[in-house]
């Protein structure tokens, strides 16, 4: 079996602030392996993000805390094998970024697997890592609001930044965090409203799971967007292989249509 190259120019973090410059929305998707890393670049999907939830949808954890950075660097080693030139991101597992010199050895790791970005959760006290990490030419996305690997922090999947406070207090961080040299902000369940307001403050592109319509991009989980995963979906997620006729690439491509035409998320896939 042979592979070809589909996709006809490689997304770099340049494409994506464009995109976002230009008003145009931008999707990104999960994927673990060679074949759905081969799918989802193949459909026009701009970031592929190789997600810790690999914890939960591929090993069946309850959380993603158990998974390592070699778990992940596995992972990203396939994904690359697969792309077609979309712009890989990797996330930093829990706790495989608590001290310089061990983040620097782990981000090159996956650096050197083929991510083009790693992804961190946390807010402003991250910025001393992505300063160090910019400084060595890796990019970094900060990833806030719900933060899953701070789920026993946070009592559980709850939606962050209802109350006004917080809310400000989120938005000051991302500021910090831009300064900081962050090249994308991912926001996982927030209110529309701090979704929209983050996305108009920031210049660096926005990606949102559960924030809204108004991010520059929205990304979604494989397992989700498949109907794949046991148990009640979150309330941002939407199965697109529902009613699908032309199977899996079908559904990936009326997700990222849906996403371009800003139809999705909808109203029913957002928190007030
Ligand atoms: O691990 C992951 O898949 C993620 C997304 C939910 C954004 O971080």
């Amino acid at each position: 079996m042979s592979v070809q190259n589909n996709q006809k120019k490689s997304v770099t973090i340049n494409t994506l602030s464009k995109l976002k410059e230009e008003g145009e929305k931008f999707a990104s998707l999960t994927a673990y392996d060679f074949c759905s890393a081969y799918s989802v670049s193949a459909s026009g999907v701009e970031v592929i993000l190789v997600g810790d939830s690999l914890g939960m949808v591929i090993q069946g954890h309850d959380s993603s805390l158990p998974v390592t950075i070699d778990d992940v660097a596995y992972h990203v080693r396939c994904v690359k094998r697969g792309n077609q030139g979309s712009f890989i991101m990797a996330d930093m597992p829990f706790m495989s970024y608590y001290a310089k010199d061990q983040t620097l050895e782990n981000c090159a790791l996956l650096m050197r697997e083929g991510a083009q970005m790693v992804k961190l959760e946390g807010g402003s006290w991250l910025s001393d890592f992505t300063k160090l990490l910019v400084r060595h030419g890796i990019p970094v996305c900060a990833h806030m609001g719900l933060t899953p690997q701070s789920v026993n922090h946070l009592g559980g999947y709850r939606v962050q930044g209802r109350n006004p406070d917080k809310a400000q207090e989120m938005i000051d961080e991302a500021l910090v965090l831009q300064d900081a040299g962050a090249g994308i902000i991912l926001l996982e369940c927030v209110p529309r409203s701090l979704g929209t307001r983050i996305t108009e403050v920031l210049d660096v592109p926005v990606i949102g799971i559960g924030a809204g319509p108004d991010t520059d991009g929205q990304i979604m989980v494989w397992h989700d967007l498949l109907g794949l995963y046991p148990g009640r979906p979150a309330k941002f997620v939407k199965n697109f292989l529902d009613g699908e006729p032309n199977g899996i690439q079908g559904a990936i491509s009326r997700y990222v249509d849906a996403v371009k035409r800003v139809e999705f998320p909808g109203p029913e896939h957002c928190y007030d």
